[in-house]
């Protein structure tokens, strides 16, 4: 990109804000979906909400939009307040999963449609088109019709109609989950370029934890609408606060197994660990990262396990085990090969390892030593 369409690209979008939730409340009936939500995002900050199915996203972000009342709480954008604003006053864009462009219409008069709106015409409404078409890669296919566009293309007419409105804030709700997967990672990319370049503050939902990672500023994890964690993906990731957040970041998923805490030791499955601090007794989970685990002979690990399967996947080899009456996964490397039912032993990184509370699924931030 020239430096003067750069410099043109960040002054029509300094305006972008900051976004605010305080405590906001919403339940359809007696189904309280979204609890006491509070979040502040920063000026130009890309954060992802990311939660299983039904936990609350759509409706977070609906609220934000103005598209949803709220019942209690506060929503403000920059300096204002605009918890019962109009949508139309809250100056938001938002690119849904259906894309929803006009098929009668062009891609340019796709774009151009908000300005329409906002009765802006002639060359300035011509100039809005080409700069928002031009962020997206679109320049040159203007005047097509979307029945002529492949998915990810039309989904780019979808961002760039949300682009021409230069709003204040960017809401996108699994904007890439109609694509293909490899067309969903090849957008992916384009996003976040195009956040590097725009820098408007986001709100990006999904279910995919990869997406979340590769996109996010801050991830912030809902379950059964309650905010768990938010925090840089790294940081999620190796320093998860909770049971929920560890096991669902991460793939495959962590493994958690049964233990128990007594006079400062932790017994799992019949092997005592050491604690590198007091702690009460209590009924605990031990959490392993697959790849914090390696298989050896048996009895030479930690503990013993059996294989259940393994599952080649180019350049790891994951191996499924029975460990007693759970179960666990195992990243190896690409030539590990092992028959149905052998007996392994299995070695874990302590250091790398995390303990939980099994009664609420806290985090405890203790260390296993060897004994
Ligand atoms: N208009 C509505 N009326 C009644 N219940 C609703 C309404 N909209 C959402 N819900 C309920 O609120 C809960 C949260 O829904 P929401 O769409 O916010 O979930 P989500 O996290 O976006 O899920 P998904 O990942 O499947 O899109 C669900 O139990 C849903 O059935
Ligand atoms: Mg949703």
């Amino acid at each position: 990109m020239q430096l003067k369409d750069k410099m043109d690209n960040i002054q029509s979008i300094s305006h972008t804000k900051n976004l605010t939730l305080n405590n906001i409340n919403k339940s359809f009936g007696d189904n309280h979906v979204v609890k006491d939500l509070s979040l502040k995002v920063e000026k130009g900050e890309f954060v992802v909400l990311l939660g299983p199915s039904g936990c609350g996203k759509t409706t977070a972000l609906r609220m934000i939009a103005g598209l949803e009342s709220v019942d209690s709480g506060e929503i403000e954008i920059g300096d204002s307040v605009v918890t019962h604003k109009l949508p139309k006053f809250r100056n938001i864009s938002m690119v849904f999963q259906s894309y929803a462009l006009y098929p009668h219409k062009t891609v340019s008069e796709n774009i151009a449609f908000p300005l329409k709106v906002r009765k802006i015409s002639g060359d300035a409404r011509d100039k809005a088109i080409l700069d928002a078409a031009k962020q997206v890669h679109m320049e040159d296919l203007l005047d097509r019709y979307p029945r002529q566009l492949s998915g990810g293309q039309r989904q780019r007419v979808a961002l760039a109609r949300a682009i021409v409105r230069q709003p204040d804030i960017f809401l996108m709700d699994e904007p890439l989950s109609n694509l293909d997967a490899k067309l969903r990672v090849h957008m992916r990319t384009e996003l976040k370029r195009m956040q590097h370049e725009m820098g408007i503050t986001t709100v990006y939902v999904t279910h995919d934890q990869v997406e979340a990672m590769t996109l996010a500023n801050r991830v912030a994890i809902m379950n059964e609408g309650v905010l768990q964690q938010i925090a840089p993906p790294k940081e999620i990731y190796g320093n998860p606060k909770n049971v929920f957040v560890a096991g669902f970041m991460g793939s495959p998923a962590m493994n958690f197994i049964d233990g128990t805490i007594e006079n400062n030791e932790m017994n799992i499955l019949g092997r005592k660990f050491g604690l590198n601090e007091n702690l009460e007794n209590q009924n605990a989970l031990l959490g392993i990262r697959p790849e914090h685990a390696s298989i050896s002979e048996k009895d030479k690990g930690h503990f013993n396990a059996k294989v259940f399967t393994t599952e080649q996947a180019g350049d790891h080899t994951l191996v499924n085990l029975n460990v007693g009456e759970q179960s666990m996964v195992v990243k190896m490397s690409s030539d590990f090969e092992a028959d149905f039912d052998k007996e392994v032993g299995i070695t874990f990184s302590l250091e790398d390892s995390y303990l939980f509370q099994k009664n609420n699924g806290e985090r405890i931030e203790v260390r296993l030593v060897d004994k």
